[in-house]
């Protein structure tokens, strides 16, 4: 489980994040909506140790992480999908793949899991990651987070400029891995349909805190809307 308690992140002085808290239960999907620059993103980097976090904490799986290193964070068990598609251009797709072993210090194989989740990438092993479109990389990026066989998956705006059909992949990439065990997904999205298709509960942020929030088929959308709308 994850379970943010007052947490407040900061760019140098300015504070982008002001207490908040969430949970992710074991096996659920959690999806944060919000308008552009209200913090999605730097709530995401805290959770990671990319930004500064002087209070509050972060309990992943029964301990406080919030003041642990970066790489100790993926390797306790939570991958992470930053915005824009972070995968090395010039690198194969086979190469880039391995970097997600890097997380257990190169040790284990990808599992062929991998590959039925996106067969896609199965074909374009020795491609370079650069020659493959928006929403390949995507998926590349995505599985090369999944490679290291994290408990918590973090992906931020996976839909974001991709095509409608891979949008359709990457959602049933999400309901797979939420069907096959007790994997955590945390997913900010602006893309509502989107989210509402595949979320357990829901989160809305606006300037740094949490403005609404609650499970699907509780939550009233109309809120949810008028809170993102632009
Ligand atoms: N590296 C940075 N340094 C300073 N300020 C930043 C940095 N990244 C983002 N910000 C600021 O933090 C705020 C929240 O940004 P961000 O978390 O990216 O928002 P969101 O993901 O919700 O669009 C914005 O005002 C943005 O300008
Ligand atoms: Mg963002």
């Amino acid at each position: 489980m994850l379970k943010i308690n007052n947490l407040h992140a900061y760019y140098g002085e300015s504070e982008i994040i002001s207490g908040v808290n969430m949970q992710v239960d074991e096996g659920k999907v959690v999806c944060l909506l919000g308008r552009n620059g209200v913090g999605k993103s730097t709530l995401l980097k805290s959770i990671m140790g990319q930004v500064k976090t002087p209070v509050g904490t972060i309990d992943f799986n029964g301990s406080n992480i919030a003041k642990i290193a970066p790489h100790k964070r993926a390797r306790a068990g939570i991958g992470y999908v930053p915005q824009g598609r972070d995968i090395f251009p010039q690198m194969t797709v086979l190469e880039n793949l391995l970097l997600g072993l890097e997380v257990h210090g190169g040790k284990g194989k990808i599992e062929d899991r991998i590959f039925e989740l996106f067969p896609v990438l199965k074909d374009m092993l020795g491609r370079k990651g650069g020659d493959l479109s928006g929403g390949q990389q995507q998926q590349l990026a995505i599985a090369r987070a999944l490679v290291a066989n994290p408990k918590l998956l973090i992906l931020d705006e996976p839909t974001e400029g991709i095509q409608p059909s891979i949008i359709q992949d990457i959602g049933r990439v999400i309901t797979h891995l939420k069907q096959d065990g007790d994997m955590m997904i945390f997913l900010v999205e602006q893309y509502l349909e989107f989210a509402l298709d595949i979320a357990d509960y829901c989160y809305v942020m606006e300037k740094g805190e949490i403005v609404l929030d609650g499970a699907m088929g509780d939550i009233d959308i109309e809120e949810i809307k008028k809170r993102i709308a632009i």
